[in-house]
């Protein structure tokens, strides 16, 4: 091969490593990889909202044409969720068929085994499943009587009724978001086979040992027997984490004894792989009057199921962000008869920022103040509640370069007083911030004896480019050029490493393949002389070195800034521009972190104007679960989205990256309802700002 010279590669962009297989259709999905004999399942899922399965006419599909067998509760071996894997407790979704109990709409019920997918789907919609039926409540209702308050779900400092009582300006808002799904562009899919006692999984998640361990605990089997690949994810976000389509095939190939594929149609992926609770947000602020905040107050409610508490935390927000002489913010739930909700991107900050972001220009419009200037003023010096020092903090580098990048300083703070023909324009800013978090990971590097390096760490490239970061990483730290490295990823057999999630996965993996690497340079220079045939493998779990981190508030920043403009004739929103700037800590691959940054902010015009699921009341299943009833930004409505960075060192962190995969969504909705009033003069606290509700 090619040797090019030594580079500096963390900071200089770098397409894609496997960019060319995935345009070029040669990079194979979890549902597209060729088996021998595959079978494929189908799911039924259940049509009522709650109730018992009385009858399975498994027999009148088991002659139809290819149909193998009909998985269900009467039939279906036992698995257990009673653990915890490495992130929690399973789903009980997961158990599929250990009972005849359907606790919601959309309940999977049964899995119909075929030699096509045609043939099983045939199948699975001839099935007849009969059910007694029992009373249902899906509807999410802020003051629900069942709402309690979850463990450690409050944070308090000092007296905020008197507080706010002491405030020369106050503000007491409440604000609404809906429920929202992760829409990944590649359903979820698996296909598993046993090969030679080895339960081998061909999957699409954002972690393959966590996938692999919690199937071993299900399934009783030891945890060497259980192998997971992931090689690409066409797009994940919370919602790819054990699922029941994993367990609902295992159970499949086992009882056949042949490859089984699962893969989910679009409706099904609305119904049971998680979604963002909606959400019911107060917030009370009491500011003196040059915006000091002496009192902030946020008090969430999102919706949990019956089945497994899931805290959408959107009050947490404000907890590291804004100073105030009291803070109070609680997290409440109601249980109500749905499939549980799940992490999706930037879970909590997203709709929390939403809500506080809006309060926050609110207040600044009532102060007669700058909303940049109200945020300057309530800049904490240390973690507001926690009182903990921060690792670095450059939230007002973000608006002070965003605010010159974005011209903010010519902006006329009235509203609704700029007009083009039918057109009322607006600008708005909103602040964001996001937890910097890592994980404890193993990595393998291996000096090899042409001179190449293969390093391996179960990481998963959910579409972010982490094999591209990682393998830029890996240079730098083995100071050789880039195409000397391989970066092999996502098989569980590599060990344990943190997953695709949380904006930890480039930097927790990041940190074992740094660590890993160094040390087999000091051992490569020690050594010289020629490498034996296997090479020489340095491995590293990254366990302690966490433990080097000093206690301190470690968050990455950001500034968001919109210009809208809202036809007073349809009520129409559109964006015609937005910027960012973000406080992100070292910067891998300029190219991909860029195209996360601005796919975040793309999703926040989506939460701002669209996204927006619908629940029946009657059936409890989804209205328009496809993407013609549930609506992303097209491309149409994405003019013109710039994402920046600001120098953002932390010298006291040996790896330095803080992640960029959900701060660009966190105060991006907020920006846009911002200039929606700024427009028009009136405040939309619900989201999504459809044209009806501005009109
Ligand atoms: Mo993501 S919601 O951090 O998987």
């Amino acid at each position: 091969m090619t040797t090019t010279a030594k580079a500096d590669a963390v900071g200089v962009s770098h397409t894609r490593i496997e960019g060319r297989e995935k345009v070029t259709g040669a990079a194979r999905y979890a549902s597209e990889i060729p088996f021998t004999g595959l079978a494929h399942g189908w799911l039924v899922l259940s049509t009522v909202a709650r109730g018992r399965i009385s009858e399975i006419g498994d027999e009148a599909v088991l002659g139809l044409p290819g149909v193998l067998a009909v998985l269900h509760h009467g039939n279906a071996p036992r698995v257990t969720i009673d653990f915890f894997g490495a992130l929690g407790q399973p789903d009980p979704i997961v158990a599929v068929f250990q009972d005849d109990r359907v606790p919601h709409a959309g309940w999977p019920v049964a899995l119909v085994v075929a030699e096509t997918p045609e043939q099983a789907r045939e199948a699975a919609e001839a099935l007849v499943v009969t059910y007694e039926r029992e009373p249902h409540d899906v509807t999410f209702r802020a003051d629900h009587p069942d709402v309690y308050t979850p463990q450690e779900s409050a944070a308090e400092k000092g007296d905020l009724e008197a507080e706010l009582a002491a405030s020369a300006v106050v503000l007491d808002a409440s604000y609404t978001t809906p429920e929202q799904h992760h829409s990944a562009m590649e359903p979820h899919a698996v296909t598993v086979r046993w090969d030679s006692g080895r339960l081998e999984v061909f999957d699409s998640n954002q972690g393959s040992k966590w996938i692999a361990d919690d199937l071993a605990q299900m399934f009783s089997l030891d945890g060497a027997a259980v192998h997971v690949r992931s090689e690409h994810v066409g797009g994940a976000f919370g919602s790819k984490g054990l699922r029941s389509h994993h367990v609902a095939a295992v159970m499949a190939a086992t009882q056949l004894q042949r490859p089984v594929r699962v893969a989910l149609t679009r409706r099904q992926v609305f119904a049971i792989t998680g979604y963002r609770s909606p959400t019911a947000q107060r917030v009370r602020l009491g500011a003196d009057p040059d915006g000091r905040l002496r009192a902030l107050g946020h008090e969430n409610r999102s919706l949990t199921s019956n089945l497994r508490e899931f805290v959408e935390g959107s009050a947490g927000y404000a907890r590291t962000l804004y100073d105030a002489v009291a803070h109070h913010t609680v997290n409440r739930v109601v249980p109500v008869d749905v499939g549980t909700p799940t992490w999706m991107r930037a879970p909590g900050e997203a709709p929390g920022s939403y809500a506080v972001e809006s309060a926050l220009d609110e207040l600044a419009e009532r102060l007669g103040m700058d909303p940049i200037a109200l945020r300057v003023r309530n800049e904490p010096a240390v973690g507001p509640v926690s009182g903990l020092p921060f690792a670095s903090r450059n939230l007002l580098a973000c608006l002070e370069d965003g605010a010159r990048r974005f011209g903010w300083d010519a902006r006329d703070p009235r509203p609704r007083v700029r007009r083009e023909g039918r057109w009322l324009l607006g600008t708005g800013v909103a602040a964001s911030t996001f937890p910097a978090g890592v994980a404890p990971t193993t990595a393998s590097v291996t000096a090899e004896p042409d001179g190449t390096f293969t390093v391996k760490v179960t990481a998963a490239d959910v579409g972010t480019g982490a094999r591209t970061a990682l393998t830029l990483v890996a240079a730098d730290a083995l100071d050789v050029a880039p195409d000397r490295v391989h970066v092999r990823i996502a098989d569980s057999d590599f060990g344990p490493a943190w997953v695709a999630g949380g904006s930890m996965g480039t930097r927790s993996w990041g940190w074992a393949v740094m660590a890993a690497a160094r040390e087999l340079r000091e051992r490569l220079a020690l050594a010289g002389g020629d490498l034996p045939a296997d090479g020489v493998t340095v491995r590293t779990d990254t366990t302690a070195l966490m433990a080097t981190l000093a206690e301190k508030e470690r968050y990455a920043y950001g500034a968001q800034f919109a210009e809208v403009a809202v036809d007073v004739t349809t009520g129409e929103v559109r964006v015609r521009r937005m910027l960012g700037v973000f406080a992100a800590g070292r910067i891998v691959n300029p190219l991909t972190a860029r195209s996360q940054l601005v796919g975040g902010m793309t999703w926040g015009i989506s939460m701002a104007l669209h996204e927006e699921a619908v629940r029946d009341e009657a059936s409890g299943g989804h209205v328009g679960a496809d993407f013609a009833g549930y609506h992303v930004a097209a491309h149409a409505d994405v003019p013109a989205v710039e994402a920046h960075w600001v120098d953002d060192p932390d010298p006291e962190d040996p790896v330095g990256i803080k992640g960029v995969g959900e701060i660009g969504i966190v105060g991006t909705a907020a920006a846009i309802g911002n200039a929606v009033w700024h427009a028009t003069g009136v405040r939309h606290r619900d989201l999504p700002i459809r044209p009806d509700r501005v009109l």
